[in-house]
C-alpha cells in the first residue's frame, strides 16, 4: 500500500513494483484530469482489502455483519437511484456508427471525448484516486487479458479484490511494457472540502458507461453500482472482449462453464449462454438429484467464458472472473444450496435486508421470513408490508474458490475443452425443453434468435419476449450482425467444433404454472446434452432438430413426470413456430445490412420445414 496525501508533491509516485513507463503517464494524466486528494496503488494484499473494508465501514458505507453469523462478512445500501446496469446510458463509440450497429447506443467518440473530458475534470476532488490492476483470466494464462481500473470508490476496489485476481502480482507479470486495458471510473461526485461524505456516493442527474472499441478503452461515470462501476466484468469481459475476439479470433460470451462426469469417469465440460435473471449461477452450481449417484457437475465459472481454439481441434475455455457477482433474491437451500455454502463467509452484500441478529436475509431466502427486518433502504421492515426487504437486484460478491463445486481445474491457464454449447432463455411457450441443432450453422441460428421473456427485475414489463441473441444483446461492443458472421467463422476454425443445444426450462401450462421442476432436474436434460456428444444417446429429428423422446431420457426418481407431462414440454407447435419466425424476422430486419447469407438461408429452411 502506497498512500500519500498531497497529489502536487509525491502522490503521483508510484511504488517501485510498478515498473511499466506507459501506465505511470497514464495514471499521472488521469490524476491531473481528475485531481484526486491522493492516489493509492492497490497491492492486492489481504491486510489491504482488510483496511478498506474498516475504512468503508466508518465512512457508513458497509455494515459489519455478525461475525459468529456471517464472518468476514459487510452489508452495503445503495443510493436508491443507483441499482442495477443502465443499459440506456450504455454506449459503444466505435469510430464509425454502423460498427456499434443498431442494437448499442452510439455516439461520435470525438463527442464523447469531449463530454468526458468535461465531466473528469476535478471529478475526483477531495477523494482517493484508487490504482487497481487487475487480470482477467488466470495470471500469465494465454487467454487471459490485464486492465488497470482508476476509481475514486473504495467499494470498487474491494470488489475488484473478490471478482478479478488483482494488485501487484499483476503488475509484476505485466513487466515494464505489457499491455493493458486503461478503465477509467468516477462516483461523480466530488468531496468539497469540509464537506462530509455520503454513504453511497454517485451522480443522480448523470451517469454514462462508454466504451472505445478500437482503442480499448472504458470510461464510466456517475454509478458505483455492480457492472457500471466493476469494470472488468461486463464492460472488460465481454463488450472490450468481443472486439477482441473478434479481431483476434475467439469468443467472449456470456456463459457458465460447467463440467459434468459419469460414475465411469467420462468427463465433459459445457459452456451455456442465458439471457439475465435465467438461473445461470443456479445451473453451474447444480447437485445432481439422489438417482444420479457417482454424477458429479463442476463449476469453471457462472457469468462468462472466453474461448480459444486449441491446437487439437477443439475449443478451450476459462473463466475469466475470480468472483462471483450473483443476485441474492431467489437464491436458497432449496434452488442452490452450493451457493448457499460459498455465501456462509468472507462475503459483501448489497441491497439485501438486515436481520435484528445482525445477519442478512432476501425474498424466498426461507420459506418464512423473519417477524422484523431492517429493508434494504435501512426502513423497518415486517412481512406484510408491502415492499420487498431486499432490492430485486441485491447482489452478493464473494470469491469463487469458496463454492464447494468448482472444478479442479478451475484456475486451468490452458482452459477446459468445450464439448457442447447451450443457448436458453424463459420462455412459457413455443421452445421445446431442449433440442440439438443439426448443424453448427442451424445451432448459430438457434442462439442468433434466443428470445427471452422479461422479469420484473430487469424492465418492469413482465412476460414480455425480448430478442436476446446469445445472450449478449447489452454485452456485444459492435454490430450484432458482425457477431453472428464471427460465430460462423469460429465454428470452422476448429476441426471439432462443439455440438449446439436449445434448452428451455421455463415452459408454463394452460393453468400458468411451470411443467418442468427445473433446478436439480436439470441433470436429466444435461446428462442428454453429454450423452449426445459421447455418442451415447437417441433422439427424434423435428423441423427444429434433435428432440429426445420420453423414453431417451432417464426418469429414475421422477417418475411422476409422465409421458403426457413430457409431451406438454417437448411438442414443437406449428403454429406457434409460424408466429416465432415472424419475431426472427423482425430482428434479422433490423440487422439486415450486415445479417451474414448464411442465417438467412436457414431462416428460408425453417420456414419450409415448418411450413410441410
Ligand atoms: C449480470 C447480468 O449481472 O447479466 O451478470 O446482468
Ligand atoms: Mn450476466
Amino acid at each position: 500500500m502506497n498512500e500519500r496525501t498531497d497529489p502536487k508533491a509525491d502522490s503521483l509516485q508510484a511504488p517501485e513494483w510498478v515498473r511499466h513507463g506507459k501506465l505511470r503517464d497514464w495514471v499521472a494524466q488521469m490524476a491531473k484530469l481528475a485531481k484526486p486528494a491522493r492516489v493509492v496503488w492497490c497491492d492486492g494484499s489481504q491486510a489491504e482489502y482488510d483496511r478498506l473494508c474498516a475504512e468503508l465501514v466508518s465512512g457508513g458505507t458497509f455494515e459489519r455483519l455478525n461475525e459468529k453469523l456471517r464472518p468476514g462478512s459487510y452489508l452495503a445500501r445503495s443510493n436508491p437511484t443507483d441499482v442495477a446496469r443502465m443499459e440506456d446510458r450504455t454506449f459503444i463509440c466505435s469510430a464509425r456508427k454502423d460498427d456499434a450497429g443498431p442494437t448499442n447506443n452510439w455516439i461520435d467518440p470525438a463527442e464523447m471525448r469531449g463530454t468526458l473530458g468535461r465531466l473528469f475534470d476535478g471529478c475526483m476532488r477531495g477523494r482517493t484516486m484508487y490504482v487497481v490492476p487487475f487480470s482477467m483470466g488466470p495470471i500469465g494464462s494465454h487467454i487471459a487479458q490485464i486492465g488497470v481500473e482508476l476509481s475514486d470508490s473504495a467499494y470498487v476496489a474491494v470488489n475488484m479484490k473478490l471478482m478479478t485476481r488483482m494488485g501487484r502480482a499483476v503488475l509484476e507479470h505485466l513487466g515494464a511494457d505489457g499491455p493493458f486495458v486503461p478503465c477509467v471510473h468516477s462516483v461523480g461526485t466530488p468531496l468539497v472540502a469540509g464537506a462530509k461524505d455520503v454513504a453511497w456516493p454517485c451522480n443522480a442527474k448523470e451517469k454514462w458507461i462508454v466504451h472505445f472499441p478500437e482503442t480499448r478503452e472504458i470510461w464510466s461515470y456517475g454509478s458505483g453500482y455492480g457492472g457500471n462501476a466493476l469494470l472488468g466484468k461486463k464492460c472488460l469481459a465481454l463488450r472490450i472482449a468481443s472486439v477482441m475476439a473478434r479481431d483476434e479470433g475467439w469468443l467472449a460470451e456470456h456463459m457458465l462453464i460447467l463440467g459434468l462426469e459419469s460414475p465411469e469417469g467420462e468427463k465433459h465440460y459445457v459452456s451455456a449462454a442465458f439471457p439475465s435473471a435465467c438461473g445461470k449461477t443456479n445451473f453451474a452450481m447444480l447437485i445432481p438429484p439422489a438417482a444420479f449417484s457417482g454424477w458429479k457437475v463442476t463449476t469453471i465459472g457462472e457469468d462468462i467464458a472466453w474461448i480459444k481454439p486449441g491446437a487439437d481441434g477443439r475449443f478451450y475455455a476459462i473463466n475469466p472472473e475470480a468472483g462471483l457477482f450473483g443476485v441474492a433474491p431467489g437464491t436458497s437451500e432449496a434452488t442452490n444450496p452450493n451457493a448457499m455454502k460459498t455465501l456462509r463467509a468472507n462475503v459483501i452484500f448489497t441491497n439485501v435486508a438486515l436481520t435484528p441478529e445482525g445477519d442478512v436475509w432476501w425474498e424466498d431466502m426461507t420459506k418464512e421470513p423473519p417477524a422484523r427486518l431492517t429493508d434494504w433502504q435501512g426502513k423497518e421492515w415486517t412481512p406484510g408490508c408491502g415492499r420487498p426487504a431486499a432490492h430485486a437486484n441485491a447482489r452478493f460478491t464473494v470469491a469463487a474458490s469458496q463454492c464447494p463445486s468448482m472444478d479442479p481445474n478451475w484456475e486451468d491457464p490452458k482452459g477446459v475443452p468445450i464439448s457442447a454449447f447451450i443457448f436458453g432463455g424463459r420462455r412459457s411457450s413455443t421452445v421445446p425443453l431442449v433440442v440439438e441443432a443439426p448443424s453448427w450453422e442451424d445451432g448459430v441460428y438457434m442462439g442468433a434468435t434466443l428470445g427471452s421473456e422479461t422479469t420484473a427485475a430487469i424492465t418492469g414489463k413482465v412476460g414480455v419476449v425480448r430478442r436476446d441473441p446469445m445472450a449478449m444483446l447489452a454485452f456485444c461492443g459492435y454490430h450484432m450482425g458482425d457477431y453472428f458472421a464471427h460465430w460462423l467463422k469460429m465454428g470452422k476454425s476448429v476441426a471439432r467444433p462443439p455440438k449446439i443445444f436449445r434448452v428451455n426450462w421455463f415452459r408454463k401450462d394452460a393453468n400458468g404454472k411451470f411443467v418442468w421442476p427445473g433446478f436439480a432436474e436439470n441433470m436429466r436434460v444435461l446428462k442428454w446434452i453429454v450423452d449426445r456428444c459421447g455418442g451415447h444417446a437417441q433422439g427424434v429429428e423435428t423441423a427444429l432438430g434433435t428432440i429426445p423422446r420420453y423414453d431417451d431420457l432417464n426418469w429414475i426418481g421422477l417418475e411422476r413426470f409422465d409421458r403426457a407431462r413430457y409431451e406438454e414440454i417437448a411438442r414443437v407447435d406449428d403454429k406457434a413456430w409460424g408466429e416465432e419466425l415472424k419475431s426472427h424476422d423482425e430482428l434479422f430486419g433490423k440487422l439486415a445490412s450486415h445479417l451474414p447469407q448464411a442465417l438467412e438461408t436457414r431462416r428460408g429452411n425453417m420456414h419450409q420445414k415448418l411450413a410441410a
